[in-house]
C-alpha cells in the first residue's frame, strides 16, 4: 500500500475527503500523515477526528531537511499533495519527491497564481474580473509558485450574480470530485 502525506495550513475540506476517498474507494494508497504549519488550523481537527495521524511542523522545522526528511523516512512516504498549504514547499523536499508533490490550485493557472493568490483573493479576483469561467488546476509542485507541470484542469461556468463566495463553493465541488482520483492515478504509476 503507498503512503501519502498530505500538507496543509487551514481549514481541510480537501485533506478530509482525500483521506475518505482512500478509506472508500482506493485500497492501493492510504493517507498516513498530515502536515500541518498552522497549530489552530481546522486540518488538525479534521485529521484527528479520522484518527490519520497528524504533525505540527513550523516554517523552520519544514525548511530543515534533517527534520523533514526524518519525517517523511518515519512514515514512509510515497508521495505528497498539497491541499491549501501556504508556505513554499523547500528544493531538497521538491528534489527527493520528482515528479511526486502535487498541488491543487483553485483557478484556471496560469490565470489567477502566482504570490498572493490564494484562497477567496482568487474568487474576488475572478468576480471582479466579469470572467465567465473559471475552474482548478492540479499541478507537479516546482520550485516557482504555482508554476510546475499541469497535469489536470477543468473549468466552470461563472454566472453574472455570482459572489465570490458562490464561485468558492463551485471550486470546491470541483475539488471534491477530482483531486482524489487524480492523486490515485499518479500514485499508481510512481515507483
Ligand atoms: C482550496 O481551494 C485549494 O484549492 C487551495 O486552498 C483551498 C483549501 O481549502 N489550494 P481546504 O483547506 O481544503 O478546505
Amino acid at each position: 500500500m503507498k503512503r501519502i502525506a498530505i500538507f496543509a495550513s487551514g481549514n481541510g475540506s480537501n485533506a478530509e475527503n482525500i483521506i475518505t476517498h482512500f478509506r472508500k474507494n482506493n485500497r492501493d494508497a492510504e493517507v498516513a500523515l498530515v502536515v500541518c504549519n498552522k497549530p489552530e488550523a481546522g486540518v488538525i481537527e479534521r485529521a484527528g477526528r479520522l484518527g490519520t495521524d497528524t504533525i505540527v511542523m513550523t516554517r523552520a522545522d519544514i525548511n530543515d531537511p534533517v527534520k523533514m526528511l526524518a519525517v517523511m523516512d518515519e512514515y514512509k512516504i510515497d508521495l505528497i499533495a498539497l491541499a491549501g498549504f501556504l508556505l513554499m514547499v523547500p528544493a531538497f523536499l521538491i528534489e527527493r519527491y520528482k515528479g511526486k508533490i502535487l498541488n491543487i490550485h483553485p483557478s484556471l493557472l496560469p490565470k489567477y497564481g502566482g504570490k498572493g493568490m490564494y484562497g477567496k483573493h482568487i474568487h474576488e479576483a475572478v468576480v471582479a474580473a466579469k470572467e465567465k469561467e473559471t475552474g482548478i488546476t492540479i499541478h507537479l509542485v516546482s520550485e516557482e509558485c504555482d508554476g510546475g507541470d499541469i497535469i489536470f484542469q477543468t473549468s466552470v461556468p461563472v454566472e453574472p450574480n455570482d459572489t465570490a463566495a458562490d464561485v468558492e463553493a463551485k471550486i470546491h465541488a470541483l475539488e471534491k470530485e477530482h483531486y482524489p482520483r487524480i492523486i490515485g492515478e499518479i500514485i499508481s504509476v510512481t515507483k
